[in-house]
């Protein structure tokens, strides 16, 4: 979950490592620090909170240099001090490191240690710069590479000696690590937008890798062997991952829901002939699978959830969905011929990855969602389709869940295409009606005003539920948990028929009840539940159809939503309710973008 950022060439390497780790601080934020080797010295800044207060403690710091390494943490090991950030050195001052991840078994490495080394922090890390130290005679590669193979657990690390400054040498287990190839000059980094303005070319290194960077030469060991990497050139834009004249990273990625929606879907489907393609899945395999299983985590089980509605209704295909972490110690019987999807927007999900690990071997075809192009899950599995978002920096998921439900409905209708349970005539329809999304969201977004109104009158409330039927229902568990994440308010998503089983005695007149109440076949029942609550005095914020003229008697406050077919709903319905929750979290004062104890990439289990 920390940002890691390390950077060798002829530049003054304060400024790039700066440059990264603002671009990494959704990592994680609690802490930040620098070590530069400056004129062959060692040189090392460090402090809790932001990249902002270590930048205030250093501004007036003549530092030069031309190697070094940062880190923004998100703390497992230690409470975020000074002491506990990153980098961490040995004993010497002379080595220095950054890692994310963690080290397993550092506690009894710890105690082997003490006898010799002299620790100064509460952290796993620590343990790795004094074991490097102890094999540091055999220079810095060969001392990394002994030194790993004493530690258990998930790791990115990345580290350089002062006696060593022509060199970064970088270790991945688990945890994401790229690197950037500018000229004459390389990164190594968490995530590709801290160095996306210098360099569009990337590696991405694989589990037990090794990489000893220079200037001009990267070599990458694994297993002690000499092995080739693929180069990748990035397609996302230095503009995109900034916030272009947005207040918030995540007011600026739901206004880019149309235009993610429609990058995830383009060149993928002709809506003339009902044609849809998948580039990196075999098509032939879809046809023959008879159930489907579909793991992630937080929004994008929501994605998932969603998908199981489409996936049963529309190609009759028996759809399960599990959430990473529980599944990936259970022994799940997979049924003949199943489909596993994976979703996941960071592709670097620990839970997700040891999920799918865990029941890879009896998948008859897997395919991964992800948004991250050469992540963990974007090589893992049999196939891969990205969702084109672009960088997604808030760390709330927004429009990365718009694009995820893009693939998946566009999924549903070709699985549902190829086993015949669909005419073209409805594929050809379905296909127009996710071509106009992008103009209905549009629709959506130019009413925001008047949810930020609704927001001004709840964002004192301590409490929301919020409720949904059948396909919507999975709408209202993301926009209770879009809330919570953002505003730190309690609450809870509900099927609508369940509220009566026992969340009903929440309701009094301090609950705002949230529903989302389409005008479809099952209006009439949560119009049921809406009155229910009502007559507990309960406070009443509908969705509802523009063409819907009865809401006004029934709800408190209304958003009205351009009318859709059915089954594309949820499609419509989640951009209020991620605006809903954006603006009641800017009112409350919170850092939206960055909200406490959470990370963008969850790399720890
Ligand atoms: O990168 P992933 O989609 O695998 O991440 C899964 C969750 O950690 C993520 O969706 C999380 O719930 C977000 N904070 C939601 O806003």
């Amino acid at each position: 979950m920390c940002g890691i950022i390390g950077y060798i060439g002829n530049d003054n390497a304060l400024d790039k490592i700066l440059y990264g780790l603002k671009r990494l601080e959704y990592r994680g934020y609690d802490s930040a620090g620098i070590s530069i080797i400056d004129d062959k010295k060692l040189i090392r800044y460090r402090s809790r909170g932001r990249i902002e207060d270590l930048i205030e403690k250093i501004k007036d710091k003549k530092i030069n240099g031309t190697l070094g390494i940062g880190h923004t943490r998100w703390a497992t090991h230690g409470k975020p001090t000074d002491e506990n950030a990153h980098p961490h050195i040995d004993c010497s001052g002379k080595i220095s490191i950054v890692h994310n991840g963690i080290i397993e078994n550092y506690f009894e490495l710890k105690e082997k240690l003490k006898k010799k080394h002299k620790f100064s922090s509460e952290t796993d890390t620590e343990v790795f710069a004094h074991l490097i130290e102890d094999f540091i005679k055999e220079g810095l590669e060969n001392a990394v590479k002994k030194s790993i193979l004493k530690i258990k657990g998930m790791y990115a690390l990345v580290i350089i000696s002062s006696d060593e400054p022509d060199k970064i040498v970088a270790a991945r287990q688990g945890s994401p690590l790229v690197i950037g190839i500018g000229e004459s000059e390389v990164f190594v980094s968490s995530d590709i937008p801290s160095f996306l303005k210098y360099t569009k070319k990337a590696i991405f290194l694989e589990d037990g890798d090794i990489a000893i960077i220079k200037k001009d030469k990267i070599r990458i060991f694994n297993n002690n062997k000499e092995v080739k990497r693929q180069i990748r050139n990035i397609k996302w834009t230095e503009k995109q991952a900034q916030k272009g004249g947005f207040p918030h990273f995540m007011l600026k990625e739901i206004m880019e829901e149309p235009q993610a929606f429609e990058d995830t879907l383009m060149g993928k489907f002709d809506e003339r002939y009902g044609n849809i393609k998948f580039e990196n899945i075999d098509i032939m395999k879809l046809k023959s699978i008879e159930n489907i299983r579909i793991i992630a985590c937080g929004t994008s089980y929501h994605a998932a959830y969603v998908a199981k509605y489409l996936f049963e209704k529309w190609t009759g295909i028996n759809t399960q969905i599990e959430i990473g972490s529980e599944i990936r110690y259970a022994n799940p019987v997979l049924g003949e011929k199943t489909l596993i999807i994976i979703i996941s927007q960071s592709g670097e999900t620990i839970d997700t990855i040891e999920a799918f690990k865990n029941i890879k071997n009896n998948a008859y075809y897997s395919i991964a969602i992800v948004n991250v192009v050469g992540s963990t899950l974007s090589r893992m599995l049999h196939g891969v389709i990205y969702t084109h978002a672009g960088p997604e920096i808030g760390v709330a998921a927004t429009k990365t869940f718009i694009s995820q439900l893009a693939v998946l409905y566009l999924l549903a209708l070709c699985i549902a295409k190829l086993k015949n349970k669909i005419n073209i005539k409805d594929i050809k329809n379905s296909l127009r009606i996710l071509r106009k999304i992008p103009s209905l969201i549009k629709q959506i977004l130019s009413n925001r005003r008047q949810i930020e109104k609704i927001a001004e009158k709840y964002y004192n409330h301590k409490d929301f539920l919020y409720y949904g039927r059948n396909i919507n229902y999975p709408i209202a568990l993301e926009g209770a948990l879009k809330l919570k994440e953002i505003s730190y308010i309690h609450a809870e998503g509900y099927p609508a028929g369940e509220m009566k089983h026992g969340p009903i005695a929440l309701v009094d007149e301090k609950v705002p009840n949230v529903f989302i109440a389409p005008q479809n076949s099952l209006y009439e029942k949560v119009i049921n539940n809406i009155e229910e609550i009502k007559a507990r005095n309960g406070i009443i914020i509908a969705l509802t159809n523009r063409s819907n003229n009865e809401m006004e008697k029934k709800a408190n406050d209304i958003i009205y939503i351009p009318d859709i077919e059915e089954d594309f709903y949820p499609l419509l319905a989640i951009i209020p309710l991620q605006l809903l929750a954006y603006y009641i979290g800017v009112k409350k004062g919170i850092d939206v973008d960055k909200p406490r104890n959470l990370a963008k990439s969850v790399t720890v289990e």
